[in-house]
């Protein structure tokens, strides 16, 4: 039974008359909404305390991936001691998705590279300890491969990648015209969030909106500029654009300096993946990069092809003194502290109250560098000890100042630890 209600009925404009009190009941309510969508969305998920290790597909594959590649580099990392290491996550990127979704609306793998599915993947690196990355991308397409991106379609891929068995997505920036960066990524964060599955959520946007200042509520992780090449410093050309531009690891370097105050466990900034291994690179050059990004504070994504590396190369990735200082409990983004020409001087402070430092040469010719007490911050002469973590040695006490060798191109990296640190 239908029943009316009898009564005074309402004359059309009652919705619209308010009294004093009831507009400021209305007010405060209104300025309530405002506040909580400005500042109420927070990433509080727990994940990346230090900054994520890992590999990647992209650098060695690009879009030449398949099933036997991702497991070839998951069986290394887990048999080579680099998962003891700290590498963790392998993040397939670019390449894996069919050019359409299913009848469902789903993201489906492309059946000749993936035959076994995604979820088997998953499984596959699991069962040996490891945890699973996947790319996805913001706009309607991804970038390179033309599969189709996640815009409209977050809940639905988020509660895909987490039934699949995600713990790491990546989100690229192509195809996103008239898209808000912030807005984008926190309607996917949100997605991800709602699935209750732990996912390490990595922002690709290159850095064109400023994500240091808003990106540490929405993912764990975001990159600060377009894309690393395996060139000491080629780009230049490109360096000033937005996007993802391919530039050398120096140039990409440089772009970090003044972003050290918005990294920290659970939010870093990400200068994109190690391009150690790849041709373009000396082992010198490899080995100085590797240790800036451990000043740096940077995620550790191996992306070169694992089973081909060289000992030079596999010794460089498995160093786990440096290793120990990107992974610094205090998650403290170190900095350039003195530049004199092309001889720099990088710190880091440490947990332990120690710092680190890298004595690095960009100059094509050897030479022999000094860092002195007041470079970090000490007085005059100090007794606190010096370690080379490369050599692995303990070089005695500070001083007034260490000298030593620093080759073309290369970098010296120092544990300085004491007493009145
Ligand atoms: C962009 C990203 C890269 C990589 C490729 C894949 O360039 O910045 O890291 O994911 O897309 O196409």
């Amino acid at each position: 039974m239908i029943r009316f209600a009898i009564g005074k009925a309402k004359p059309p404009w009652a919705c619209c008359v308010f009294t004093k009190q009831s507009m400021r009941g209305a007010f405060i309510i209104l300025l309530f909404f405002a506040a909580a969508s400005s500042q109420g969305f927070a990433l509080d998920n727990g994940l990346a305390s230090t900054p994520p290790m890992g590999w990647n597909s992209w650098n060695a594959f690009q879009l030449a991936i398949n099933e036997g590649k991702i497991r070839a580099a998951a069986d290394f990392i887990a048999t080579s001691g680099m998962k003891d290491d700290g590498y963790q996550y392998i993040v397939v990127d670019a390449g894996w998705k069919s050019k359409a979704r299913d009848a469902q609306g789903r993201l489906v793998a492309d059946p000749a590279k993936f035959p076994s599915g995604i979820k088997a993947l998953a499984d596959y690196i699991h069962d040996r300890g490891l945890k699973f990355g996947l790319y996805t991308d913001a706009g309607s397409e991804d970038c390179d491969s033309g599969a189709p991106g996640s815009r409209g379609h977050e809940e639905l891929d988020a509660r895909t990648f987490a039934e699949w068995g995600v713990d790491y997505l990546k989100e690229d920036w192509c195809h996103t015209e008239g898209l808000d960066a912030r807005t984008a990524y926190e309607t996917m964060s949100r997605a991800i969030q709602a699935t209750g599955r732990p996912i390490v959520f990595s922002l690709c946007e290159w850095g064109d909106n400023e994500p240091w200042l808003w990106a540490a509520k929405v993912g764990n992780l975001w990159r600060t500029t377009g894309d690393g090449k395996d060139c000491w410093d080629c780009g230049g050309e490109t360096a000033s654009k937005k996007g993802g531009y391919p530039r050398g690891w120096t140039r990409i370097l440089d772009a970090q300096i003044g972003l050290e105050q918005y990294a920290g466990p659970g939010h870093w900034n990400d200068p994109d993946l190690l391009l150690v291994g790849l041709p373009g690179l000396t082992v010198e050059e490899a080995r100085s990069h590797f240790s800036l990004w451990a000043i740096l504070a940077a995620p550790l994504m191996a992306s070169c092809d694992l089973t081909a590396m060289p000992p030079a190369i596999a010794n460089i990735l498995k160093n786990e003194e440096v290793i120990g200082i990107d992974q610094d409990a205090l998650g403290q983004q170190g900095t350039r502290v003195s530049a004199r020409g092309a001889h720099e001087i990088w710190v880091r402070k440490l947990k332990d109250g120690g710092v680190a430092a890298v004595l690095f040469n960009r100059g094509k010719t050897n030479v022999v560098m000094r860092i002195s007490a007041q470079d970090i911050g000490l007085g005059h002469s100090s007794t606190a000890q010096v370690r080379d973590v490369w050599r692995h040695e303990n070089r005695g006490q500070l001083g007034a100042g260490y000298s030593t060798h620093v080759p073309a191109h290369g970098a010296v990296m120092l544990r300085i630890n004491g007493s009145g640190m």
